[in-house]
């Protein structure tokens, strides 16, 4: 399928636009890192649960991987960083939980496309995030449990594996199709969580 290669274009407008821009280049706030894993913790949950209600489907089966899961994690970075915070989800984070929802239920091979977008961003980008988020924005790392992977010794075979494991999906022609749409739906909702979150905290 090279999702990687088609997907690179989208890859890179992630890297360099919105909020994540200003996070990476230390122009970002803690407050609104705050109100980001918030967003995000929603939306992991959505994901993980998507994927726990689909374990008995063979082919979801091998992505059902608790060791990426990053809910439950980023609870403890929320309430290590802020017990009191009072937001509301972004309406892009509601549109794209609602599109987990939807074919989690309708169409649940697409759920591995944003297992895909959303736990390999994290093993590739948690180190940099951690040491930016570290030496940037002075967090310790009780607040920083979103990118530990304890249960990962080697990130690079790892990944490897979880490649092999998505060349190997026993997907129909149409379904393939479906799937690298949806792994372009997974970036676009993304961006768009964090160019909402990026004019909300720019006003
Ligand atoms: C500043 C932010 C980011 C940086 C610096 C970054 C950097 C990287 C790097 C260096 C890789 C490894 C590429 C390789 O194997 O050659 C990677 C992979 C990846 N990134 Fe990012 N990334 C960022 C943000 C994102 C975001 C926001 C997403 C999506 C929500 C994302 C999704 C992915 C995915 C899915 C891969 C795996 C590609 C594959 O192996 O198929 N990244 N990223």
């Amino acid at each position: 399928m090279n999702i990687k290669e088609k997907s690179q274009l989208l890859h890179n407008t992630s890297e360099h636009t919105g909020y994540i821009k200003k996070l990476v280049n230390g122009k970002a706030s803690v407050e609104g890192y705050i109100e980001y894993i918030f967003n995000l913790d929603k939306i992991y949950s959505s994901l993980e649960n998507s994927l726990n209600n689909n374990k008995s489907n063979s082919t979801i089966a091998p992505f059902v991987t608790p060791e990426l899961y990053r809910s439950k994690l980023i609870k403890k970075d929320l309430e290590f960083l802020n017990n009191n915070a009072l937001f509301t989800p972004l309406s892009s984070t509601e549109a794209y939980i609602s599109r987990l929802n939807e074919i989690s239920k309708n169409k649940p091979e697409l759920i591995i496309a944003h297992t895909y977008t959303r736990f390999l961003a994290d093993l590739f980008g948690g180190r940099t995030f951690f040491s930016i988020l570290s030496s940037e924005y002075k967090i310790s790392p009780e607040g920083l449990n979103y990118y530990k992977f304890n249960k990962i010794e080697d990130f690079k075979t790892y990944v490897g594996e979880y490649h092999g494991k998505l060349n190997s999906l026993a997907l129909s022609e149409e379904i393939q199709k479906d799937f690298l749409n949806e792994v372009y739906n997974a970036y676009i909702y993304n961006l768009a969580v964090s160019n909402e979150l990026d004019c909300k905290l720019s006003k």
